[in-house]
């Protein structure tokens, strides 16, 4: 499903920690289908499941790429580039314990039609660079896809 469509964010462009923003109406989404919204300078990937909304960052924690355009199995979304999953819910990542493979998930509610976002108060661990585990991936995954750069 690549090229999920990105959409602006309602509201005005203060502060929005701790926020809730208007991102669009419910009929925006698609089912089973993931689509980006833009809270400030963040893309956020909303995917619509059994009509019910969730929302999770859409850059892939291991190297960038959209989960939006990923496929969602049992609750968690799959990266298209190297298939890393992360929880809907908690925003954990599949492939080890470590915090930084956590992605940052958004609170989600609606008023009528309305959908609005929250982002948490605070932001997953960054990966450190000096990581083993990261940097011992194997590095034929760490090429860019085609048409991404
Ligand atoms: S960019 Fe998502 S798994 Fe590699």
């Amino acid at each position: 499903m690549a090229g999920a469509r990105v959409r602006s964010s309602t509201s005005s462009s203060t502060s929005r920690l701790g926020s809730w923003v208007h991102v669009g109406k419910v009929g925006d989404f698609r089912e089973g289908r993931g689509s980006v919204v833009r809270l400030d300078d963040k893309k956020v990937a909303v995917f619509k499941l059994g009509g019910r909304l969730q929302a999770i960052q859409d850059a892939c924690p291991h190297m960038g790429a959209s989960l939006a355009d990923g496929r969602v199995e049992n609750g968690r979304v799959v990266c298209h580039w190297h298939g890393w999953s992360f929880d809907l819910e908690s925003g954990q990542g599949s492939l080890t314990s470590k915090n930084w493979l956590c992605a940052r998930t958004y609170e989600v509610k609606l008023e009528g039609r309305d959908v609005y976002l929250r982002c948490p108060a605070e932001p997953p661990p960054r990966r450190p660079e000096d990581d083993e585990e990261w940097t011992a991936w194997d590095p034929k995954f760490l090429k860019t896809p085609k048409g991404t750069d």
